[in-house]
């Protein structure tokens, strides 16, 4: 079969600068890879805004930004859980169990990092993790006290 009886084009949802050219749409062919770049996503100042990459649950109080709804998403205007017929089944049992999980962890802890914020990254193999940059390891050295 001719290869380009596969191709189908689809409009981006913004357009993409790929070096110097404007990207409206592109072609994916049956068999094709796509990566979705959910924390590019989540935390694109173009979309959140110059504060990106605070921790600031405060921005969904008044629901979903424009932008933020612009990205496919069954939660909050995030990539987190995907979206679509292949979208996490699972996203409300997670989302209520983080929420039980961490109201059980601040009201029973007190939590400090024993380690300078600057000496903790982020990196991803399959999923990510906090890693000690210093000796490589996945790790995140806190200090636990009951109050
Ligand atoms: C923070 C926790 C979680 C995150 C970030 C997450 C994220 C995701 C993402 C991004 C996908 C789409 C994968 C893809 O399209 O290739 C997915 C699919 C899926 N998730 Fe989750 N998930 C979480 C928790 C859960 C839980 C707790 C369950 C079940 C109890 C679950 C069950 C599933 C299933 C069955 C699919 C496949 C859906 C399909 O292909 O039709 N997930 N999840």
């Amino acid at each position: 079969m001719d290869r380009r009886e596969t191709r189908s084009s689809k409009s981006l949802t913004f357009p993409h600068l790929f070096f110097s050219l404007l990207i409206f749409s592109c072609r994916i062919v049956k068999g094709d890879h796509v990566f979705i770049p959910i924390l590019a996503l989540n935390r694109d100042p173009e979309i959140w805004g110059d504060d990106h990459l605070e921790f600031k649950p405060e921005r969904w109080l008044d629901g979903v930004t424009t932008k933020a709804a612009s990205i496919p998403s069954v939660f909050a205007g995030t990539a987190t859980f995907l979206a679509g017929p292949h979208s996490c089944i699972g996203y409300r049992f997670a989302v209520l169990e983080m929420k039980a999980l961490l109201f059980h962890l601040i009201r029973g802890f007190k939590i400090d990092l024993d380690i300078s914020p600057g000496e903790i990254e982020a990196r991803s193999s399959v999923v990510t993790r906090p890693t000690v940059r210093s000796d490589g390891t996945n790790r995140l050295p806190i200090i636990v006290t009951a109050v």
